[in-house]
């Protein structure tokens, strides 16, 4: 078995290498990124990177000769993985996320790659909160982000067959401890500003519906969609990926973050204009066809795991919205340095 991991040097890839070597021992694992997080590391002792037997340094955009060559699975994660880079790199984000994505599948199926792992997104749905989306509600993405992933599964829906075994997980927002973490992300912000300065800063008025799902499942997910039967959902399954427990209201992510971390301050912007990131998911589907893979971390559990690796990093930069944590703010500082071009490719 020969595993091909794109993205794998971003938050969730980490976790995903470190579960299909654990789910996958005698396989081959294949990195894949750019890098362009690859200074964003928290205390970790070995580089994430060390965890696969092959690393390519490279831009999807232009594949490598041969990287292809006897993968039978494919996790597909590299992006411009937010609203915020999407928007300020618009072009960019539909390159690497839609272009880039269905030339890989093409050169994939070619090769003889049998099962492609597309990591989406329950953004898709855009504006939702009245009742829970289902994979066959209207789409209706807001954003280039989103968009792209809209585009990205139509097209490997026509690309799959029986020999070339589509699944896009279309996750709910991630959570957790990574060794890359992710500070723009609505729970482990709110853990960040508990840890760090005792107070949780919610932008909206605290209604806004988000269903959230630990990186550790998410990687479960994935190993599902590699081995799953074609009887559970075809050669192509757009799948909502999360559980309806973790349906949540921002509110109550703040609240069930003061329960563990408690004298936290939290204030909300009673005056915020409705935001238009609210969406409730019904993640029925993914019970039905992939009953042994639910989601299992709850909520306290990831909040006191993103506490305890917060306090190992004696995480205290109460200015954390501004950092190295933050994906566009990244992205932003070397294009300021003229590392990046304004493609977003290294400059040589
Ligand atoms: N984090 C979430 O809440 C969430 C939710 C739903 C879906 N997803 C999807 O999961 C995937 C991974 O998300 P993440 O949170 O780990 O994002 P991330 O930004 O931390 O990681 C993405 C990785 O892709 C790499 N990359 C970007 N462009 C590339 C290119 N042209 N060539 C090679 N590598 C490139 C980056 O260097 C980075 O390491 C993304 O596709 C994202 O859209 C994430």
């Amino acid at each position: 078995m020969k595993i091909l991991i794109t993205g794998n040097m971003g938050y969730i890839g980490p976790c995903v290498v470190h579960q299909l070597r654990a789910f996958y021992p005698g396989a081959t694992l294949v990195g894949l990124d750019m890098g362009y997080f690859a200074n964003c590391l928290t205390n970790v002792e070995v580089l994430p990177e060390c965890g696969v037997d092959v690393q390519y340094f490279a831009d999807m955009r232009k594949l490598p000769a041969g990287l292809l060559t006897g993968v039978d699975a494919i996790v597909h994660l590299a992006a411009i993985s937010n609203d915020p880079m999407g928007n300020t790199f618009e072009e960019v984000t539909n390159d690497i996320n839609y272009r880039s994505s269905i030339d890989l599948a093409k050169k994939a199926k070619e090769a003889g790659v049998r099962r492609f792992v597309f990591a989406s997104s329950c953004s898709m749905y855009g504006f939702a909160d009245d009742a829970p989306r289902t994979e066959t509600s209207p789409l209706n993405p807001l954003t280039a982000y989103a968009k792209s992933k809209v585009f990205t599964e139509r097209d490997l829906k026509e690309i799959a067959d029986q020999k070339f075994v589509v699944t896009s997980l279309r996750f709910a927002t991630a959570c957790g401890m990574s060794e890359r973490l992710r500070l723009d992300l609505v729970l482990n912000d709110f853990v960040a500003g508990a840890v760090a300065s005792k107070k949780i800063t919610i932008l909206s008025n605290g209604t806004p519906w988000r269903p959230l799902i630990n990186i550790q499942d998410m990687a479960r997910a994935i190993d599902w969609a590699i081995k799953r039967e074609l009887t559970d959902g075809g050669e192509f399954i757009a799948v909502n990926t999360g559980s309806n427990e973790w349906n949540y209201q921002v509110k109550d992510l703040a609240e069930a973050v003061v329960r563990v971390i408690p004298n936290v301050d939290v204030s909300i912007n009673k005056n915020a204009q409705p935001d238009k990131r609210s969406y409730r998911v019904s993640f029925d589907l993914f019970k039905k066809v992939a009953p042994d893979y639910q989601p299992e971390v709850d909520l306290i559990t990831t909040i006191k795991e993103l506490k305890r690796g917060l306090e190992a990093m004696e995480f205290k930069d109460e200015d954390f919205r501004n950092s190295q944590f933050m994906r566009l703010k990244v992205l932003t500082h070397l294009r300021n340095k003229g590392l990046l071009t304004e493609k977003l490719e290294w400059k040589k």
